[in-house]
């Protein structure tokens, strides 16, 4: 057995593609040796493309008000308990104007699904950030929105933009979404954002509730053949305000060995080190760029708003997580060899 979990990682090194059962396998019989062997080849396969340098995304969190329910997401509607805010223009452009100061060439809005930000709004936000720093990258992580809608923020200059498919197994899709929800109008989104020409990220939870490994395992063949330009990855962690408030947070072991399986899927592919990583292990960044991952997305939110984008518990949102210690990461970086980029960090 254990050399065939072996041999099944030279396999995806050479082939970039398993069959369902064979990630299965791997994800029900990974260990720590196991785990450092996948490690090593993905952290060569990354280097190919991106030699030693993680990119660094400012994460500007503009709204906390959502018009969805998901059973695991602090900002969910019905959380009473959420403070909710939304950031103007002009706090959005102070934020951006600290990052560039501090070396970050990509923005990445994030938000709620809250209708507030119209296309009009949105469209006068990307425009002003891309005249004045016609050298960055503008991401956005505003969820579900119609085509036409994708257009028109396209068209206003955003480059990428970040939309999770949660899980790629519709029946798990429903048991971490109310009806209002659906999977398949999850991947029609995917479709019509790539479609457009948006560098586009999609990702999932690890160890979400209901979760097991063939989901995983089809998460993976999905990001196989969607062939996204970004996966984010990051454990499950309970929110305490939710109705999965009493279910188990998912582990950072399995997430790092996801990681690297997925950069061996797609060698090319920008991939995170996510801040639910660093959160549930305190060295979960640098383990994560150990495995393969190459992008990290420190806080640019003013520090006012910073503890009220709770997607769960416990989320950290200073020392390395935020974007004013910058040099603190670059330090922790250095330490493990490797070097944050200042550069947009697009996709090879
Ligand atoms: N634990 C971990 N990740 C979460 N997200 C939302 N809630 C949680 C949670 N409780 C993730 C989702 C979403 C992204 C913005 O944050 O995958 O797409």
């Amino acid at each position: 057995m254990k050399n065939e979990l072996f041999n099944l990682i030279d396999k995806l090194e050479k082939e970039q593609s398993l069959t369902l059962g064979e990630y299965q396998k791997l994800i029900e019989n990974y260990d720590s040796e196991l785990s450092l062997y996948s490690a090593e080849k993905a952290r060569k396969a990354a280097e190919k493309y991106y030699g030693k340098k993680v990119y660094v995304r400012g994460l500007i969190e503009i709204s906390n008000f959502c018009k969805n329910d998901c059973y695991y997401c602090g900002i969910r509607k019905s959380n009473k308990s959420c403070q909710r805010y939304r950031l103007t223009k002009e706090d959005i452009l102070a934020c951006c104007k600290e990052g560039y100061a501090l070396g970050f060439r990509t923005f990445v809005m994030q938000g709620g699904e809250d209708a507030y930000y119209s296309d009009e709004i949105l469209c006068d936000i990307i425009r002003e950030i891309k005249s004045l720093y016609p050298d960055c990258a503008v991401t956005l992580s505003l969820g579900e929105r119609t085509k036409e809608s994708y257009q028109a923020l396209y068209n206003a200059g955003a480059d990428r933009y970040l939309l999770r498919h949660e899980t790629a197994t519709k029946e798990h899709y429903e048991k971490l979404h109310p009806h209002a929800l659906s999977f398949d109008e999850r991947m029609r989104c995917l479709r019509d954002l790539k479609d457009i020409g948006y560098q586009v990220g999609c990702g999932f939870m690890v160890g979400s509730p209901y979760q097991t490994a063939e989901h995983l395992a089809r998460d993976l063949k999905f990001i196989e053949e969607f062939s996204p330009h970004m996966c984010g990855i990051g454990p499950f962690i309970t929110h305490k305000d939710t109705p999965f408030a009493g279910e188990k947070s998912g582990s950072a072991d399995l997430t790092v060995f996801l990681l690297s399986l997925i950069r061996l899927i797609k060698p090319n592919i920008l991939l995170p080190a996510t801040t639910a990583l660093g959160t549930i292990d305190g060295k979960g960044r640098e383990r994560g760029v150990l495995a393969g991952a190459n992008v990290v997305m420190p806080n640019l939110s003013p520090l006012s708003v910073r503890k009220k984008y709770m997607l769960y518990d416990n989320k950290i949102a200073t020392g390395q997580e935020s974007a004013q210690c910058v040099e603190e990461l670059k330090g922790r970086m250095k330490d493990i060899g490797y070097e944050v980029a200042i550069s947009r960090g697009d996709a090879k």
